[in-house]
């Protein structure tokens, strides 16, 4: 179990080839079967939850002090795709409208993918050395599109909270594709 953290100064380690954060005061893991919403080939989803024994797609340690304005920790995706769609996180608003984040990747390759309330999409690529800005009221998620872990560090306020409903309901507007080997953001035709 983990223990409560006080807010005094303290270096933390992080693996950033495995995403371990130590000491770390949580820790959570997202298998594939928790995900059915957000993959588009519900059939290609249904097949590899099955025959791939429903693996941990990403997981998510955190160090979170009491009483502080800050936290921070490691995201951990896993490579592969779902019927040709990137493993990617379920995505989110901040409930706090005037919260932003800071990703900044430690290993692997992906995409950081953006999308404001009225529908603007943006990207930022996600290697090691980007450090990416996500400004306040900006939906984002994550996607693996390479086959090694994508691990990065997210830095936020705690008050920040996340409102995956959105997100959930009406999908983002452009989804990551695998398409004859190369990486491609097509129209998601889902999106309402
Ligand atoms: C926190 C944040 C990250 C994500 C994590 C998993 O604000 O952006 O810690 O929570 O990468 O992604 P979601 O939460 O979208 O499943
Ligand atoms: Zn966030």
């Amino acid at each position: 179990m983990h223990e409560p953290i006080s807010a005094l100064p303290m270096g933390v380690f992080i693996d950033g080839l495995t995403g371990a954060v130590n000491p770390a005061s949580g820790h959570y893991v997202k298998r594939l079967s928790e995900l059915r919403e957000i993959y588009q080939d519900k059939a290609a989803f249904d097949h590899a939850v099955r025959e791939r024994d429903d693996p941990v797609t990403y997981e998510v340690v955190e160090y979170r002090p009491e009483n502080s304005d800050i936290y921070f920790g490691t995201t951990t995706m896993y490579p592969g795709d779902i019927g040709g769609e990137f493993h990617m996180t379920r995505g989110h608003f901040h409930a706090r409208r005037d919260m932003g984040e800071v990703y900044y990747t430690q290993s692997g390759t992906g995409i950081l993918l953006l999308e404001s309330r009225n529908g603007e999409t943006r990207t930022v690529e996600m290697k090691p050395g980007v450090c990416a800005f996500i400004p306040p009221d900006w939906a984002h998620r994550s996607i693996n599109t390479g086959t090694e872990p994508l691990v990065f560090v997210w830095v936020c306020n705690p008050l920040a909270g996340h409102d995956y409903g959105e997100i959930l309901k009406r999908g983002m507007r452009k989804r990551v594709m695998k398409i004859e080997g190369g990486v491609k953001m097509i129209d998601n035709i889902a999106y309402v």
